[in-house]
């Protein structure tokens, strides 16, 4: 039922390399860069350059999780291309029981700031560290023309290439800017480390997850459209749309790719490429039942579409039945996981107490 499913959606070859020969475990690598560089060239824009190391500096410290775990206010700082630094806030969370004999597996948080939920109880008594940052510390999101935050150390005088990054970049960038630091605390296991977040953050997550291969664990929430959504025959939101409304997530080239439905549909690459881009990593999808703008479906598709990627290079891909999945249904057997969580878009406990067990798995 599946691949025809699958058919129907008539998409670009994944295991076909540029030139036309099938792609093999050993020129995978090869053919994750030609993924890359076809999303950062048509939809995200090229991810800036790291310049040099990245520093940090405590802030303030509080105990929180009734009282088993820590908070670590920290500011990060990275140098950027126009030859200055830029500098952004983050909370470092870690239980107590954490330490080099015992390092925990971490979370690097993209969040929207304030959020409804925060797991942190849950992560503390599970025993898994977050680093989280709020993306408009970093770009702000809106139409603000690169004049402000970290866009005007990129783009002089806020002249952005036809392949410049856009805003979804620049917070990847940033999420791999505090896993520098993260990395430098000696009770975070770098074999369990995974970047979160929701909506357009999980878009954010995928990108910088595919991008960054330290990070072992991929999560992306309810991310929908330009995230683990197909986008040939989506239903809800679709590329014109979020080009058009949101053209400063992405870069200029993907007004083109997205002047028309049609010619979102005959591009040279599809979502599930990104997903793709994260193998031999392991990579997770949730959507919840009740969100046809970014369309459950169409993200699941996605994960099962990917799979080849895992299974050439020996791994389980995508583990799944051969039919849709069902709200309450969680399949994280293989390299790609997914949960279908009944109701609407949000990234709630029961998504959280998932990656949590993904990651500890
Ligand atoms: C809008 C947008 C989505 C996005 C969502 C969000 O609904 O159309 O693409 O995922 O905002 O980030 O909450």
């Amino acid at each position: 039922m599946l691949e025809t499913l699958l058919k129907e959606r008539n998409l670009p070859a994944l295991m076909t390399m540029k030139d036309g020969s099938p792609v093999t475990a050993e020129n995978w690598c090869a053919r994750r860069r030609e993924l890359l560089d076809t999303l950062a060239r048509e939809e995200y824009g090229v991810m800036p350059e790291k310049c040099g190391e990245t520093t940090f500096r405590e802030i303030r410290r509080d105990r929180i999780a009734a009282g088993v775990a820590v908070e670590h206010l920290v500011e990060v700082t990275f140098p950027t291309p126009d030859g200055a630094s830029f500098t952004f806030p983050a909370a470092i969370r870690i239980p107590d029981i954490a330490s080099a004999e015992n390092p925990l597996p971490a979370f690097v948080y993209i969040s929207f700031g304030f959020p409804k939920y925060d797991p942190n109880e849950e992560l503390a008594n599970e025993g898994v560290i977050i680093a989280e940052f709020v993306m408009n510390a970093v770009a702000h999101d809106g139409e603000d023309h690169y004049a402000t935050l970290l866009s005007p150390h990129l783009f002089e005088d806020g002249k952005r290439p036809p392949d410049g990054t856009g805003k979804i970049g620049m917070w990847a960038f940033a999420a791999s800017r505090l896993l520098d630091v993260l990395l430098t605390f000696d009770c975070v296991d770098p074999a369990r480390i995974g970047v979160v977040g929701h909506s357009r953050l999980g878009k954010t997550a995928l990108w910088a997850g595919a991008n960054d291969e330290r990070f072992t664990h991929v999560f992306s929430n309810d991310s929908g459209c330009s995230g683990a959504a197909i986008t040939r025959k989506k239903i809800g939101e679709t590329f014109p749309r979020i080009a058009n409304v949101f053209p400063y997530w992405f870069c200029e080239n993907m007004q083109t790719v997205s002047a028309s439905i049609e010619a979102s549909e005959s591009t040279d690459f599809d979502q599930h490429f990104l997903l793709a881009a994260c193998a031999p990593r392991k990579v997770y999808v949730a959507s919840a039942s009740e969100d046809d703008w970014a369309d459950p479906t169409s993200e699941f598709l996605s994960c099962c579409a990917a799979s080849p990627a895992w299974e050439i290079l020996g791994l389980k891909g995508f583990v799944t039945p051969d039919r849709l999945p069902e709200p309450w249904d969680t399949l994280a057997e293989g390299n790609v996981g997914y949960h279908l969580r009944p109701g609407t878009h949000f990234l709630s406990r029961h998504d959280w107490i998932r990656y949590i067990r993904y990651i500890k798995q």
